[in-house]
């Protein structure tokens, strides 16, 4: 029987939208997001921790909605909008997350901290005053291996009272 075969060491080009950039890479068809992002578009702020979907180190927005960027295709991801931990930050200035975050010490090793931030930065666009269960809920899938949960959720209901780009003194 003839048809298509398609080999793991065949590359595509594909162009990659990257906080707002285009980049035209070259990825194989089993290549995940996450190794693109870091190994070949040198954005290493996002985490690789169990490659497996179930730590949450490597959440990125795709189009808004966080995923597990060891478990999306490069090619994929083609077809959307990436949004990293680099891209939080405008003209700048850290996103109230991130102000948040160092203010309330809710950063231990720091190795969950991009994902957590990106799973919260999707929950705020949804949702700009979320509950504390709220919180909690949108980050279930992001594991911190310090413990560090209470802080986490404090540093984002801070966050979410100053308002998506607010000003930092009400945090
Ligand atoms: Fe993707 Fe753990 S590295 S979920």
């Amino acid at each position: 029987m003839r048809g298509v075969r398609y080999s793991s060491d065949s590359s595509t080009p594909v162009a990659l939208r990257v906080n707002g950039k285009t980049y035209e890479v070259s990825v194989k068809p089993n290549e995940t997001l996450l190794d693109v992002l870091r190994e070949k578009l040198g954005l290493t702020g996002t985490k690789k921790g169990c490659d497996l979907g179930d730590c949450g180190a490597c959440t990125v927005l795709l189009d808004g909605k966080p995923v597990n960027s060891c478990l999306v295709l490069a090619v994929d991801a083609a077809r959307g909008e990436v949004l990293t931990v680099e891209g939080l930050a405008e003209n700048g200035e850290l996103h109230p997350l991130q102000e948040a975050f160092i203010k309330y010490g809710a950063i231990q090793c720091g190795y969950c901290s991009p994902g957590m931030l990106m799973s919260l930065k999707a929950l705020l666009d949804r949702e700009p005053h979320p509950t504390r269960d709220q919180v909690m809920n949108a980050i279930a899938g992001n594991l911190c291996r310090c413990g560090g949960y209470h802080k986490i959720a404090d540093a984002a209901l801070a966050a979410s009272r100053a308002g998506n780009r607010g000003s930092d003194d009400r945090l």
